[in-house]
């Protein structure tokens, strides 16, 4: 399956391979720099340098799995390594890796000599339905959340699900959020078929996902207006993150937009933008398929700071992306702090207590 994004391709399924060897090929790159983890070099390199002969002379970088190597030192680290190597404007990144590898790798590229070419090869659920395609590439700044970035598109998205197979079922549910959060958000007979499980395996999850955003994405590439939407659980979602950064077990991405998800759905109601039986209904689908755990106060009251520094906020107001019914959503909804502060009441009410 091929998706036609901003000038590349995203290629899903048994073709990626074949697409990646024939771009490989056609663009006549000067070195290959492969950036990865300790797990995805571990278990998705052997298997892509078999298929994929030629990048058997990449260069490979490892950088520690998690968000901590979002950070200017490794950026830093990195950029100085390819100038070791002697990196020219002809070197191409190989992204293999979750949305971290994506985030930092994209990055590292889009500055290195004012932006060298680079790829994704997504292997956690979150890339292969979110992270890698958009052209969002970022890292944090002492514990906030993607506070550096460029959009900078990649020259192609070569997923390749079988990569799932030593994923951890907790990353599992972590990529399931996102795509919860596109159908709710952009299609209706997605969610009602998400709903019911009534979908046909994994390779279909990620192809209508990067569907479904790609459509979004390639109206409003600079997130003007309609990119906004793909917001929708995040603007509580990353607060959350950040507040949670550095906790004894992190709180990981997706269930970070979960809990947003929730908050955001309750406001969304208190704003009569869905009716009280979608609330109803979004809030069941949630807490079916994800275990929701209760937030601490402490851990409340820091995103209500983080929140006040949130990159979407104009003019000092907090603005939502929020559901306009189920399939739709309504973007720059200003919201006051006494319903965020309501809103994370109610996530706690509905939670379990923490184990
Ligand atoms: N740019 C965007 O549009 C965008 C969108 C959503 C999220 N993000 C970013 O993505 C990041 C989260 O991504 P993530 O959840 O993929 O996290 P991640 O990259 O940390 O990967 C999750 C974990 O799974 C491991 N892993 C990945 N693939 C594996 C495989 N095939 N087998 C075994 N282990 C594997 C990783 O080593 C890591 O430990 C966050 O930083 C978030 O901000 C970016």
């Amino acid at each position: 399956m091929k998706v036609n994004s901003i000038g590349y391709q995203v290629v899903i399924g048994s073709e990626s391979i074949k697409a990646l060897t024939a771009f490989l090929k056609k663009g006549k790159y000067s070195q290959y720099f492969i950036l990865g983890d300790e797990n995805t070099i571990q278990h998705c390199l052997p298997a892509l340098i078999s298929k994929c002969q030629v990048l058997s002379k990449a260069e490979v970088f490892e950088v520690e799995s998690g968000e901590v190597s979002k950070g200017l030192s490794i950026c830093s680290q990195l950029w100085q390594t390819m100038l070791d190597y002697k990196a020219d404007k002809q070197a191409l990144i190989i992204n293999l890796g979750g949305g971290v590898i994506c985030d930092l790798g994209g990055f590292i590229a889009s500055v290195y000599k004012r932006g060298i070419d680079f790829v994704n090869i997504p292997t956690s659920l979150l890339a292969m339905t979110d992270a890698s395609i958009g052209g969002k590439t970022g890292i944090n700044l002492e514990g906030v959340k993607n506070v550096l970035g460029t959009i900078t598109q990649p020259k192609g998205v070569f997923i390749i699900p079988e990569f799932l197979a030593t994923l951890p079922e907790r990353h599992i549910d972590n990529g399931l959020a996102e795509i919860y959060k596109i159908a709710l958000i952009s299609d209706k007979a997605f969610w009602n078929k998400l709903a019911v499980g009534k979908t046909k395996g994994i390779e279909e999850l990620i192809t209508r996902s990067v569907q479904l955003k790609n459509n979004i994405v390639k109206k409003d590439p600079g997130e003007k207006n309609i990119r906004k939407a793909l917001n929708f659980g995040h603007t509580i979602g990353h607060a959350m993150e950040s507040a949670c950064f550095g906790r004894k077990e992190d709180l990981l991405h997706g269930e970070a937009i979960i809990i947003g998800m929730l908050c955001e759905s309750f406001i969304a109601y208190k704003k009569k933008l869905i009716s009280k039986d979608e609330m109803t209904e979004i809030t069941q689908i949630l807490r079916f398929t994800f275990t929701l755990n209760k937030v601490s106060s402490s851990e409340f009251q820091k995103v209500g700071e983080f929140l006040l520094n949130d990159k979407k906020n104009k003019n000092g107001k907090i603005l939502f992306a929020l559901p306009d019914g189920i399939g739709k959503c309504r973007t720059d909804v200003a919201v006051n702090e006494n319903l965020i502060a309501q809103s994370l009441d109610f996530y706690n009410s509905i939670a379990n207590a923490k184990a």
